[in-house]
């Protein structure tokens, strides 16, 4: 079987067939494939048993048709009012700061890319992130610099 079939066979499996499961299995795509194809797309569309277009309509939400190549962390910042409202610039600064890049750039060694997003549903505990498939939320400007530090660390290992 397809290796992208079969991931969003065990996904769909892992997650269930509901409009809640699409994220977390677009998200296990894009990790592997660092981009949702229209193949992936329609594969999810069928396996779900939802319409292709609200496939289509979630992915280009959450803007996850990357058409550049990306780092190997993805960083998702929240654009949305409630973040925006809650500190989120001063989040983006420090990120944008320690990192180096500005928005929409990777690092010169492609292990961070930073993007904005829109809402994460998380407005409740704003500002949010993601690196990858992973949450971050109530972001302040330290706590996302021990977050950076540790997948630094993290990719660091992995590395060596
Ligand atoms: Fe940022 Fe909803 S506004 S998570």
């Amino acid at each position: 079987m397809n290796p992208i079939k079969s991931l969003i066979k065990d996904m769909t499996k892992k997650h269930g067939k509901t409009r809640e499961s699409l994220l977390p299995i677009m998200q296990a795509v894009v990790e592997k494939e660092k981009y949702l194809s229209e193949y992936s797309m329609i594969e999810i569309a069928r396996q779900v048993d939802i319409p292709a277009a609200e496939v289509y309509g979630t992915a280009t939400f959450y803007s996850f048709i990357e058409t550049k190549p990306t780092g190997r962390y993805i960083i998702r910042i929240c654009k949305t009012i409630t973040c925006a409202m809650k500190g989120k610039n001063q989040v983006l600064f420090a990120i944008q700061n320690m990192l180096k890049i500005k928005l929409g750039e990777t690092t010169p060694d492609n292990r961070f890319t930073l993007l904005e997003t829109n809402c994460l549903g998380w407005c409740h505990k704003a500002p949010a992130m993601m690196i990858n498939d992973e949450v971050f939320t109530e972001l302040t400007p330290e706590k996302v610099r021990d977050i950076l530090t540790s997948y630094m660390k993290m990719s660091q290992i992995n590395v060596n």
